[in-house]
C-alpha cells in the first residue's frame, strides 16, 4: 500500500524581523485539516552571530540553506537550542558540524534527555538555564521561560537590543495560508488555534494549573521590553497583537481542554490519502 508522502511543501524564504535578526521559515501541511504550521528558527547576526533552534530533519536540506544564506558557518559562534524536540533541534548535529567555531547553548537536563540519541560535544558547550544570561559580545541575551511550553528543558530568548523575543512553542497556532501573517488570521481562528495546540499539542496541563502563579509566570514575560514575539509555530507578533496575544494566553488555563482525533478520524485521513495500488 502506498501513502501520499506529508512532507514541507511551502518555502517560505527567511525573513528580517529585527535589525539583524531573521526567522527561518518551514511550513507543513497540518494533518487531516486544510491549514498550515510553521516550524520557525531564527539567526542573529551580531557581533558572535547566533543560530537559534535548528529546524526539522524534514526540512533539512532548505533549512542548511536559509541559514547558511545568512551568515557563514565559519562565522556562527552560538548555537542556542532552546529545549530537546525534533522540530527545534533536528539539524543541531549538522550545524555543528558546520560550525567548528559554535559553542553549543545547552543544558545539563537537555544532554541527559537526548543524548540517547545525540553525542553532545560536551567541551563545546554552555549550560544556561531559565533567568541567566548569555553573552555573545556586543550584547547580552537572556534566557527566559515562556509560560507555555512542551519540554522542561526549554528556554525562551530575549534580546533587550532590539526587543525580540523568542518564545519556542508559547504562541502556536495553526494558519489557514502558508505565508499568512498575524494579522491575517481572524481573531477567532487565531484564539482557537491558540487554546487548540496550547492545550492538545503543547501544555495539556494548563488545566490543572495554580491560576495566579500562572498569571505571575506571563507578568514576567510581558514585564520584558518585548518588541517583537517570534515563536517556533506562530507568525510574528509584533505592534498592538503582543498585548492580544498576552490576553488570549491569560484566558487560556481557565478554558476546556480540546478533545484529540482519534481513531476514527486516522481511519479517515488514512482512507484519504492511500492510494490503491497498481492493477
Ligand atoms: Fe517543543
Ligand atoms: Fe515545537
Amino acid at each position: 500500500m502506498h501513502f501520499a508522502p506529508i512532507v514541507p511543501t511551502t518555502h517560505v524564504p527567511p525573513t528580517r524581523i529585527a535589525r539583524g535578526t531573521y526567522v527561518v521559515h518551514q511550513v507543513q501541511p497540518a494533518l487531516g485539516q486544510p491549514l498550515f504550521v510553521p516550524i520557525n528558527s531564527m539567526v542573529i547576526l551580531g557581533r558572535e552571530p547566533v543560530i537559534v533552534d535548528t529546524g526539522s530533519p524534514a526540512n533539512r536540506t532548505q533549512w542548511l540553506e536559509d541559514v547558511f544564506g545568512l551568515v557563514d558557518p565559519n562565522d556562527v559562534r552560538w548555537i542556542f537550542q532552546s529545549h530537546d524536540d525534533v522540530d527545534h533541534a533536528g539539524n543541531l548535529d549538522e550545524a555543528l558540524a558546520m560550525c567548528p567555531n559554535a559553542h553549543l547553548v545547552c543544558s545539563w537536563a537537555m544532554v541527559e534527555r537526548h543524548t540517547s540519541c545525540f553525542d553532545f560535544p560536551l567541551e563545546r558547550g554552555r549550560w544556561v538555564v531559565d533567568a541567566e544570561p548569555v553573552d555573545v559580545g556586543d550584547r547580552t541575551l537572556h534566557a527566559v521561560r515562556p509560560p507555555l511550553f512542551d519540554s522542561p528543558t526549554t528556554r525562551g530568548l530575549f534580546d533587550p537590543t532590539t526587543g525580540v523575543y523568542w518564545a519556542v512553542d508559547a504562541f502556536a497556532t495553526p494558519l489557514p495560508d502558508p505565508a499568512a501573517g498575524i494579522g491575517d488570521l481572524d481573531e477567532d481562528f487565531w484564539f482557537h488555534g491558540l487554546w487548540l495546540f496550547a492545550h492538545g499539542a503543547v501544555s495539556p496541563w494548563l488545566s490543572m494549573l495554580d491560576a495566579d502563579k500562572f498569571r505571575r509566570s506571563v507578568d514576567r514575560l510581558q514585564d520584558l521590553d518585548i518588541e517583537v514575539i517570534a515563536s517556533g509555530h506562530s507568525p510574528v507578533i509584533e505592534g498592538s497583537f503582543i498585548d492580544r496575544a498576552f490576553e488570549r494566553i491569560r484566558e487560556l488555563p481557565a478554558l476546556e481542554p480540546t478533545v484529540l482525533p482519534g481513531q476514527s478520524i486516522l481511519d479517515q485521513i488514512v482512507a484519504a490519502t492511500s492510494i490503491p495500488p497498481d492493477r
